[in-house]
């Protein structure tokens, strides 16, 4: 009897050590299935302190180019996603982004023509929706646990990251706002449970023209609000479903459930999209609401297993779930819905994207 040999670890490298790379490390750290060759940031100080503190090697931007490493993770703020993005795609590396793919449509459509040109994969947070509790709203969704669903809500309120993020500024400028930043996770997770959107309207406000950090290093800094900071869409999916999703960083608090989807029969209570865990409930006409059967892999912080799919679907040879169309039609969307927002017209959408395979069980 043959067994077939374990394909050797994928190398990886990653471009930035900023907030969200302490929450990558521990999940990347958990997978036999990669290694980390080596780590860089423009702040090469930062990207020593990082290597130091994880036993990692750090390298410059263009030794790390020019390294073993097949993937690069992108962990850079949304501004520079394009940029790093055509460098690691024209030094013949398959790229994973953190969210959103670029800052505009536009660029984000260059990342993926030139990846398609060089046979390469392209891959982007969040990966949030692979999640337990993600997984589960999608399987209700699957198995007609209300019927056919016809609307619905998503609501991400809060008043802004400048409470807790040490260098806020990015967060009000193209690229950032509470649409590409955080909507983003709603979005994603709308088209994980229904596929692509059809067609959407908004209304969109630059509610205060600047801000003030309230806190950290940079307190008392005021920062300019390039994008609008209250955006309400209504979406149309193709499949049938309209949602409107509230994307704000306005709110100081609210009562409303992250995701509420209405059927025939029944309504699907969905937790926070961008966690992995969460309670996810449903009921049946005028009944009670029950809570869905828990036992699905990946409940708590794993920020990285989109990125771990993505190195066993080339090893696997198969498609991998955070793909680079979902996330360009999941930036076409918020970028119109912003023009929506702008303009007062309804827009339909160009792109168009598959739903990701479901996850049954655990990827390693
Ligand atoms: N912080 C979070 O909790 C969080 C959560 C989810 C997703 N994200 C996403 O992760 C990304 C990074 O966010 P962050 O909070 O870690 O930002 P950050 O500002 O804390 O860190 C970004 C790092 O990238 C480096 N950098 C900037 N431009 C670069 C370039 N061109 N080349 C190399 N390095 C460069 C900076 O020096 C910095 O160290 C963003 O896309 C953000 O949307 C962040």
């Amino acid at each position: 009897m043959t067994t077939a040999t374990p394909a050797l670890p994928t190398p990886i490298g990653i471009i930035g050590c900023g907030n969200i790379f302490p929450a990558y490390l521990k999940t990347l750290a958990r997978c036999r299935r990669i290694r980390i060759v080596a780590i860089a940031d423009a702040n090469a100080e930062l990207a020593a302190s990082r290597a130091a503190e994880h036993g990692l090697t750090t390298l410059s931007i263009a030794d790390l180019l020019a390294s073993e490493a097949q993937i690069i993770l992108n962990l850079t703020p949304p501004q520079a996603h394009h940029a790093v993005g055509m460098q690691v795609l024209n030094a013949g590396k398959h790229f994973f982004t953190e969210k959103p793919l670029a800052a505009t449509f536009e660029q984000g459509q260059e990342l993926v023509k030139l990846a398609r040109a060089k046979g390469l994969r392209v891959g982007c947070a969040p990966d949030t929706f692979l999640g337990a509790a993600g997984q589960t709203l999608r399987a209700l969704v699957d198995g007609g646990t209300v019927g056919q669903i016809r609307h619905g809500t998503a609501q991400f309120m809060n008043h802004g990251p400048d409470h807790w993020h040490p260098n806020p500024a990015f967060f009000y400028q193209p690229g950032g706002g509470p649409l590409h930043d955080v909507g983003v996770y709603y979005l994603t997770h709308l088209v994980n449970h229904f596929g692509p959107v059809a067609k959407l309207r908004s209304t969109s406000h630059v509610t205060h023209t600047e801000r003030r950090v309230p806190f950290g290093p940079r307190e008392g800094e005021v920062l300019p609000v390039g994008v609008p900071t209250h955006v309400v869409t209504q979406l149309d999916f193709a499949s049938g479903p309209q949602i409107v999703l509230t994307s704000s960083f306005d709110v100081w608090a609210h009562t409303h459930t992250p995701m509420e989807l209405y059927g025939d029969d029944g309504t699907l209570l969905g937790a926070d999209p961008n966690q992995f865990g969460g309670t996810v409930k449903h009921n049946r006409q005028t009944g009670a609401f029950e809570r869905a059967a828990g036992g699905r892999p990946y409940a708590t912080n794993s920020r990285g297993i989109g990125l771990i799919d993505m190195a066993l679907a080339i090893q696997e040879d198969r498609p991998h779930r955070c793909s680079a169309e979902m996330a360009l039609h999941v930036l076409e969307v918020m970028d119109r819905a912003l023009d929506a927002g702008r303009t007062g017209r309804s827009v339909t959408l160009k792109t168009r994207c598959e739903r990701p395979a479901p996850l049954t069980s655990k990827l390693f």
